[in-house]
């Protein structure tokens, strides 16, 4: 029998209820499915950090390396230690260590969920790149508690960090509707996003049977509220990214919808599955989180492993449950109530 070994960082918040409800879904599909999935909890989390002193050990790096995949709740509780701290000590250096490269984030509506839209028709995939750009890291802060503090924060874009994601989106694009969009900002910043449209129009030429157009940001985040349904693979750097999928996450009936997948395409380190959304300090302890964006990335993670028959059966059991109206009302059912329809609508 097949058997993967996954590790489970529940993290912050919501994050371990809703990494909960995946697990539940992900171990019962498992079994009905001929194939075994094992999972190791690891408590690095904000709560990890104020007992150690870090986000996780110092090998914590090539601990998880030894996983088939990463399944991750949300990271960050900024009331008690900084989201610069916690974010950068646990979340992003996963992301970077392991050559995630390409966060593959879907928006459409599953059905029986009624969006802020007049249009329900949309099918975006958003791929925003996940290593680089404006979350180098690289920067400083000068004369720092005087008038002339000054702060820099430089993104870094690279030729080889750029190219490999445009060659990840046309290659998605091409197993889809055919068309990609490029978002850049290149009115405005004049070498990294420069330098990306260049790259685009190269690999435009390459890619003749894709539709490739060039969008600015903000006429990108107006086109996915006023035109959703003319778009289909997004490509985005990751800053843009990160905003335009949340955005994407509001149109597909909120963060509780949008799943996301941190891929390794070369398969050189582990991938990492996450909802979109965060800890949501607001709504944490309540038990209503909404599992659905989670479980949704534990479907990409099936995906991802080949186990491509099992991960059909949890996007069809999401689909059941939205569609008799369970977990499509934000707030009103439990995150217990949402896991149980759709653990009952697996078959
Ligand atoms: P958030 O996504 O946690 O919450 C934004 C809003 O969406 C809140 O009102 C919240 O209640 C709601 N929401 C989010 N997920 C939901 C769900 N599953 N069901 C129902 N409602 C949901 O964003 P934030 O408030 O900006 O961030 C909170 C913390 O999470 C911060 O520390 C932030 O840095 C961190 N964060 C972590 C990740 C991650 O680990 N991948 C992602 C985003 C934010
Ligand atoms: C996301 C989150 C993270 C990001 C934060 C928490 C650093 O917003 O996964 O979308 O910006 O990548
Ligand atoms: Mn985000």
């Amino acid at each position: 029998m097949k058997s993967y070994s996954i590790a489970l960082i529940p993290g912050d918040g919501i994050g371990p209820d809703v990494t909960d409800a995946a697990w539940q879904v992900l171990s019962t599909v498992a079994s009905h499915s001929g194939f075994s999935l094992t999972g190791t909890p690891f408590p690095w989390s904000c709560a990890f950090y104020k007992e150690t002193g870090a986000m996780m050990p110092t090998d914590g790096i090539e601990i998880l390396r030894r996983f088939d995949a990463i399944l991750l709740g949300a990271v960050g509780w900024p009331a008690e230690v900084p989201d610069s701290v916690s974010l950068h000590g646990l979340l992003l250096p996963i992301r970077k260590a392991f050559v995630q490269y390409a966060n593959i984030r879907p928006h459409r509506l599953l059905p029986g969920v009624q969006g802020p839209l007049k249009t329900q028709n949309f099918d975006i995939l958003c791929i925003r790149e996940n290593t680089e750009g404006e979350y180098s890291g690289a920067g400083g802060r000068v004369h720092q508690g005087t008038a002339d503090e000054v702060a820099i924060e430089t993104s870094i874009f690279t030729r080889t960090g750029i190219e490999r994601i445009l060659r990840f989106g046309f290659e998605q694009a091409r197993a889809r509707r055919r068309k990609l969009a490029s978002v850049t900002k290149s009115n405005a910043q004049k070498y990294s996003m420069v330098f990306w449209d260049e790259i685009t129009r190269e690999l435009a030429a390459e890619y003749a049977d894709v539709e490739v157009t060039s969008y600015h940001i903000d006429a990108m985040a107006a086109r996915m509220v006023m035109a959703p349904e003319s778009l289909d693979v997004v490509v985005a750097s990751n800053l843009f990214g990160d905003i335009l999928t949340d955005l994407g996450a509001a149109i597909q009936g909120g963060l509780g919808f949008a799943a996301s997948a941190n891929i390794n395409p070369d398969r050189s380190a582990p991938s990492m599955f996450e909802p979109v959304h965060g800890s949501a300090p607001d709504i944490a302890h309540l038990g209503i989180a909404n599992p659905i964006a989670a479980i949704w990335s534990g479907a990409m993670m099936l995906e991802h492993l080949g186990e491509k028959d099992a991960a059909r059966t949890v996007m069809s059991a999401l689909e059941r449950t939205t569609a008799r109206g369970i977990g499509t009302a934000p707030g009103r059912d439990k995150t217990e109530t949402i896991t149980a329809a759709v653990l009952a609508a697996l078959d």
